[in-house]
């Protein structure tokens, strides 16, 4: 990494700040001495202009709607790959050989089941308990069951550690479903792959015998893939600052699924398909966009928008291939939220609201129509993109503990409170 430097001049004083350049994509300004040269902080809420970490694991171009899992096109790993190839390449950095494929699918598929406790702690839960509510609490107890693998500083435990929350996401996830339905808990069944053993988890029943079909787990494995890793996006940046205190690995994830459940970050699959229903018919499309551009009202196009791509996010364009595949696969001939939601997409990319604030479709936006379509109930669409998103998390998790520069993350802030007062006693408050 090359660098360079650039000259701040703050008050009478002339600070020289390092200018360090990646492989790709923006330069930064390195910042750290700048407090102990200036006694100022910089400032941005949102963090619209800041680096939190160095990171070779995903590279994104938000104005040219490119998006590298450790230097692929996600296009190409999405029509050519599967998700646990997908893992791999995000945990070790390079595609695996068919002997290292082999090896790691073996080993997470090891580790599909849960501690069988875990069965008794779900009966804890209402029946109508939001499944991510219900995740939060499995994947943050995990620790409470498996302390052979929550120690940071052992690289063996951290590779355990990293294995079964790949492998028992899946279960957990499916677990979340059967509870929420009211069916038994089906076992995970190791002859099958990655995404089909998930499928049969969650919609096989004791009754009859279950057949995965092969089209849907392909598309589920492919929507996987686009979900599994996104730079530093909310709930990444959430697992790295958790775990810079040191925290174990699987209360880092769980704060990550807290993180993600919000409609402004990966709830957006489920209130993007509220807010499709809601619309209910194209003639009221025009009705919601004038919503979603009043100033004075909160309403926002759910599924629209997002932080860095300001061009159309790439996964949505393979999201949206998918979504047609899947329904054509099940027959579904006119889906009317698809109608509405191709519909809304035309009118809003010709709005010039939506223009020029580059608002495009994101993941979000037509992900939910293909899970609805495949049987999961909306409460589970955030659910699924917990599963996928985990290798992200743990990859950006193991990335920084790894990083010997390491530290503990501590923000600083802009105090506009009250200056320093003494204390009034009660009589003396009038
Ligand atoms: C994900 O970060 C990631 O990488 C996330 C993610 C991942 O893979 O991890 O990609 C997953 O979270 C995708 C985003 C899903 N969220 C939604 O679809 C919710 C709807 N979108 C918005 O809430 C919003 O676009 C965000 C949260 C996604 C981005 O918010 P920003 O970057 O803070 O942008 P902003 O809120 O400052 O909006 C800029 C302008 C504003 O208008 P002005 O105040 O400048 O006049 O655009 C407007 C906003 O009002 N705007 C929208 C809008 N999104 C932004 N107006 C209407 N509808 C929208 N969806």
């Amino acid at each position: 990494m090359s660098s360079t430097s650039s000259t701040l001049n703050v008050d009478d004083k002339s600070v020289e700040l390092a200018v360090k350049e990646g492989t790709i994509g923006p330069s930064v300004v390195d910042i750290s001495k700048l407090y102990g040269q200036t006694g100022m902080f910089t400032y941005d809420p949102g963090f619209t202009s800041t680096a939190a970490c160095e990171s070779k694991i995903t590279y994104i171009d938000g104005d040219k709607g490119i998006l590298l899992y450790r230097g692929y096109p996600i296009e190409q790993l999405a029509e050519h790959g599967d998700f646990l190839e997908t893992c791999y390449l995000l945990l070790y950095g390079e595609l695996p050989t068919a002997a290292q494929k082999a090896d790691f699918d073996y080993r997470v598929t090891r580790h599909t089941m849960v501690h069988d406790q875990m069965n008794r702690f779900f009966t804890g839960f209402r029946r109508d308990a939001h499944p991510m509510a219900i995740m939060v609490g499995c994947v943050g107890a995990l620790s409470a069951f498996y302390h052979d693998s929550t120690d940071i500083s052992d690289p063996h435990q951290r590779m355990v550690a990293s294995m079964r929350m790949i492998a028992k996401m899946p279960t957990l996830a499916a677990m979340a479903y059967k509870y929420h339905v009211g069916q038994p808990f089906v076992y995970p069944a190791n002859e099958l792959d990655y995404t089909s053993n998930f499928l049969r988890m969650c919609f096989a029943v004791p009754a009859e015998e279950y057949k995965v079909n092969p089209v849907l787990s392909r598309a589920l494995d492919r929507i996987f893939i686009l979900h599994a890793d996104h730079e530093q996006n909310a709930s990444t940046s959430t697992v790295r600052l958790a775990g810079s205190s040191g925290a174990n690995p699987f209360a880092c994830i769980a704060a990550g699924i807290a993180c993600l459940w919000g409609p402004a970050h990966g709830g957006a699959n489920e209130a993007a398909l509220k807010m499709l229903e809601e619309i209910g018919t194209p003639d009221r499309i025009p009705e919601y966009i004038a919503k979603a551009k009043d100033k004075n009202d909160p309403f926002r196009l759910m599924g629209f928008g997002h932080r860095v791509y300001k061009n159309y996010d790439p996964r949505a364009r393979i999201m949206q291939k998918t979504t047609h595949e899947v329904l054509n696969e099940l027959g579904v001939k006119d889906d009317p939220l698809l109608e509405v939601a191709i519909e809304l997409e035309q009118i809003a990319l010709r709005d010039e609201y939506f223009v020029e604030k580059k608002l495009y479709p994101n993941i979000d936006f037509y992900s939910g129509i293909t899970l609805k379509a495949m049987g999961f109930p909306t409460s589970m669409f955030t659910v699924l993109f917990a599963l996928a998103r985990t290798v992200g998390w743990i990859a950006q998790w193991s990335e920084m503990i790894e990083d010997p520069s390491q530290r503990i993350g501590r923000p600083r802030q802009l105090y506009t409170g009250s200056p320093k007062r003494d204390y009034v006693t009660v009589a003396q408050r009038g």
